[in-house]
């Protein structure tokens, strides 16, 4: 089958052969239809991911859609190593199969997986993220972020403000959902420009890829018991956080990891997200890209191609 093939670890894929799975016991042959393109694959098959490097050789790709041999078509985000997502076929446990719902193409069903589960799960499972709160979304010009704005009011949010630093892109957060928008400008003050955001609903609940700056200042304005989930670091790897920001607002701070997620928590959240997505009311950015273009894909993707890449074998 023609996959994208990882010979050694810290050098990009290439399109080539690779031989086709044969399941074992409790395990399905899944042909791809599409396959997701997240920082994740690029972070493990660099050997940077703190699960540990990949085997050799083996097939990138962690997650996708596709279908089984009789015809049910499944969310996968578990291959079986040495089989991944970017490859014509791969082989999945049959207990980490998710359905997905009618009415949503293959590419959008894959492009909300991690990046769907990861902006609903942080909201609905980590944050218990409650009707009528107040969510602050940084980076909400990324994939994540672009779907937890969405998420957030379809899982009854008040007042969801999108922050991000481009704000010709946040005007698409603006019309996906976002009450109010902050840009993340050198010089702003962001702790009052996140209060003014929040007005009388203060901030309950911040989603933050980034890390950094932005996340300090979020910690320092949010409403007393608010819950600051640690998804990413796009902005920066550490931060000097002073003991009391975390006292004086009665600050939960809590790591968000997809795959930690209980199984049923995933399969309500996917669901919930494609059924969505299949009314419109959740929208991605989708880039299509044939498997044959592994390279082009995985050098947009370390740039931040700031849509979610799909590879269809
Ligand atoms: N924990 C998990 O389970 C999990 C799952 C999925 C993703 N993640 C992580 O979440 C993060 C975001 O993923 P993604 O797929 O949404 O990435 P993405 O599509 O590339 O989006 C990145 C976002 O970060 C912003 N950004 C980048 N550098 C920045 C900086 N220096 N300062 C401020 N903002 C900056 C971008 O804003 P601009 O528009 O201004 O460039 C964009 O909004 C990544 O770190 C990823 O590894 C974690």
């Amino acid at each position: 089958m023609k996959a994208a093939v990882l010979d050694h670890v810290g050098v990009p894929p290439h399109f080539g052969d690779f031989a086709e799975p044969e399941p074992g016991e409790g395990q399905v042959v899944v042909n791809v239809a599409a396959a997701g393109v997240n920082h994740l694959d690029l972070a493990k098959a660099s050997g940077s991911f703190y699960t540990g490097p990949p085997p050799i050789p083996s097939v990138v790709g962690s997650d996708g859609v596709g279908r089984t041999a009789h015809g049910r078509r499944v969310y996968f985000d578990a291959p079986v190593a040495p089989y991944g997502s970017w490859a014509q076929q791969t082989l999945v446990s049959d207990t980490d199969l998710l359905d997905v719902a009618a009415g949503v193409d293959d590419a959008t069903a894959a492009a909300l997986g991690n990046t769907g589960l990861t902006a609903w799960l942080a909201l609905s499972w980590r944050a218990r993220l409650q009707p009528g709160e107040s969510v602050l979304v940084l980076g909400a010009t990324g994939a994540v972020g672009s779907v937890a704005v969405q998420a957030a009011k379809s899982l009854g949010a008040a007042h969801v403000i999108a922050a991000a630093r481009n704000p010709d892109r946040l005007r698409w957060a603006r019309q996906h959902g976002a009450d109010a928008t902050v840009v993340l400008s050198p010089g702003t003050d962001l702790p009052s420009a996140f209060r003014q955001a929040a007005g009388d609903h203060g901030i309950d609940v911040i989603i933050d890829p980034l890390w950094g700056e932005p996340a300090l200042a979020a910690m320092q304005a949010v409403a007393p018991g608010a819950r600051h989930i640690q998804i990413g670091a796009s902005s920066a790897p550490t931060i000097d956080l002073p003991a009391a920001v975390i006292r004086a607002a009665d600050l939960e701070i809590l790591s968000f990891v997809v795959f930690r997620a209980p199984l049923q928590e995933r399969r309500d959240a996917y669901r919930n997200l494609t059924e969505r997505a299949a009314l419109g009311e959740i929208a991605v950015d989708v880039i299509r890209l044939p498997l044959a273009e592994v390279a082009s894909a995985w050098e947009q993707e370390r740039r931040g191609a700031h849509a979610r890449l799909i590879l269809t074998p």
